[in-house]
């Protein structure tokens, strides 16, 4: 059993077989957060972009956990020249752990730390563990190559709603069309004003299309088995 428990905004905790894997870890300054950022584990930690809404918490969770930071060369150098251990990679490529795999998928953003240094492309990431696939899309616009991420087949979607910093619902549903996922959870909405949106209104106009919708609140996870 795979579970994918949603910490608020983009913030992700998979948890499957002891291996924890928490993807844009922004606990601390998020008011969505139910947790904080001692109150989650981690093997690994993976970064989309070095937006601080993304970046977080990383390197007080990595020091505390020993997890390794996963993303760009440059955020991964970034991540050891403060202490914690890291994994460089860059778009295209998979990390192989022991239960899974990660490959990171381009995402048309762009990606800064809060301190102005370059943090190289954003990406998107699929993370598969027990057979089950899931993509989160980080921050992103619509683009058609999304049909590429989705060819091999996804359980579950996690993709941005919120509008001004990535695709609002509109795109999102035309993201679902390529993507087309077995399941989806919006995400990136409702964590400041500019980027509130209903997602019951987005889980109908989903369903409508006929996906499913999980809209999980902060705090609140989904199984897949
Ligand atoms: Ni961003
Ligand atoms: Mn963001």
């Amino acid at each position: 059993m795979v579970e994918v428990r949603f910490l608020g905004h983009a913030a992700t905790w998979i948890r499957a077989a002891g291996k924890n894997i928490l993807i844009d870890p922004f606990l601390t300054g998020n008011p969505l957060a139910p947790l904080g950022p001692d109150e989650v584990e981690a093997d690994l930690i993976v970064l989309t972009h070095a937006h601080g809404d993304h970046w977080g918490d990383t390197l007080k969770i990595a020091e505390r956990t020993g997890a390794t930071v996963v993303s760009t060369f440059e955020i991964a150098t970034y991540a050891q020249n403060r202490g914690a251990q890291a994994w460089a990679m860059n778009i295209g490529g998979t990390y192989a752990f022991e239960g899974g795999w990660l490959k990171f998928f381009p995402a048309w953003h762009s990606s800064s730390f809060p301190d102005g240094t370059y943090g190289g492309m954003p990406m998107g990431v699929v993370v598969e563990l027990e057979g089950k696939r899931i993509y989160h899309a980080g921050d992103t616009a619509l683009f058609s190559d999304m049909r590429l991420i989705g060819e091999q087949g996804l359980d579950l979607a996690l993709v941005p709603i919120g509008d001004t910093f990535t695709m609002g619902p509109d795109d999102a549903l035309r993201a679902l069309e390529l993507l087309r996922p077995k399941g989806v959870v919006p995400i990136h909405y409702n964590t400041f004003p500019p980027i509130q949106q209903d997602p019951v209104a987005f889980t109908d106009r989903a369903g409508a299309l006929g996906f499913e919708v999980f809209p999980l609140k902060p705090g609140e996870s989904l199984a897949l088995e």
